[in-house]
């Protein structure tokens, strides 16, 4: 790729970076073109205030996309590295004559969070063991009807009735939800209709049959059924929180997710477990995990999604 200049590769390799996936959609992003680097900094004008009050999804959502940043790298003959200082991460390229091909740069713009239930197909151990492979320590990969399984979804329903009889944690979600296609005009972020299988609405109605399904027994019940199709569990943990820790969490979790996507599996998140302190303490110390629990996901087999969910312009 020897014709193209700096500013038209980094633009390229940030078209790559903003499929990562993040809490809400929220996109909380932004991104700096010099010379020779690429910058990646938070915009706290994102922030979730009340599901992550400490910003560590905020955190984890840059390390997703400085991953396909630099997966996206490799593909166009760059090697890379970064360096986290003062609030933003810097991206350093090196030119490779023969860098090797990266098989999952395919898989980041087929990257997608799975909605609803999954097929109930098991997946063989062997292929799990492609996906966790030796640098994946801090994450526990647990099967569905196993005891650490059983916890899991344990946690997840106290968090979902915890989270859902909570009126400002309520108010954030539905402030991210889009309800129509002009809704998802405005701003291309957020949790859309149609990638969450609803029909389109105006806002005002959307806002309002939305709030009346947010209650513990309704959320409960669709994530049982989710829970009861998925094949395994997978406890990504940190051993400090720092920001440091979950922006390369963020790099382990992406890899593991372009991974899942290459393998043809799907995955869903559940955070609910991280996100409440009284309940990551729990989950941590009834799972025994020598680190603090971070993000959940659950991963089976499902179908190819109608819709994906949208991402803003950021040029
Ligand atoms: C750190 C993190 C936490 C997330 N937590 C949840 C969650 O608890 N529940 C959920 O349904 N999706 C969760 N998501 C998924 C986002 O909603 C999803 O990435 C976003 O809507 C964009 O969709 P996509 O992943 O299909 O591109 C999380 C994503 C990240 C990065």
């Amino acid at each position: 790729m020897e014709h193209l200049s700096f500013l038209e590769l980094a633009k390229i390799l940030i078209s790559f970076a903003i499929c990562a996936p993040s809490g809400h959609n929220s996109q909380p992003w932004t991104f700096q073109i010099t010379e020779n680097q690429i910058i990646i900094s938070p915009d706290f004008n994102k922030r979730l205030e009340v599901v992550d009050g400490s910003n560590r999804e905020l955190f984890i959502s840059l390390g997703c996309a400085l991953q396909n940043l630099q997966t996206a790298a490799t593909h166009y003959g760059y090697n890379s590295d970064y360096v986290y200082k003062e609030g933003k991460i810097y991206v350093n390229f090196y030119q490779q004559d023969n860098c090797e091909e990266d098989t999952l740069f395919n898989a980041i713009k087929q990257r997608h969070t799975h909605r609803g239930e999954f097929t109930g197909g098991i997946i063989p151990d062997e292929l799990l063991q492609n996906i966790k492979t030796e640098e994946n320590t801090n994450v526990l990969v647990v099967k569905a009807g196993e005891p650490s399984a059983e916890i899991i979804c344990a946690k997840i329903s106290e968090g979902n009735t915890i989270q859902m009889s909570d009126t400002a944690f309520k108010r954030e979600l539905i402030s991210w939800m889009r309800f129509n296609k002009k809704h998802i005009e405005e701003t291309h972020n957020g949790l859309c209709y149609n990638v969450l299988g609803f029909p389109a609405t105006p806002k005002p109605l959307g806002k309002k049959i939305v709030g009346m399904f947010l209650n513990p027994k309704a959320q409960n019940k669709t994530d049982d059924g989710v829970n009861a199709s998925a094949s395994h569990f997978a406890v990504f943990s940190v051993k400090e929180n720092t920001e440091e820790n979950w922006i390369a969490l963020g790099k382990t979790l992406e890899t593991f997710l372009l991974r899942i996507t290459a393998e043809g599996l799907a995955y869903s998140f559940s955070n609910q477990p991280c996100e409440i302190p009284q309940l990551n303490a729990e989950t941590k110390s009834q799972l025994n995990m020598e680190y603090y629990p971070s993000v959940i996901i659950r991963l089976g087999y499902g179908a190819a999604p109608k819709h994906l969910a949208p991402r803003e312009n950021v040029f």
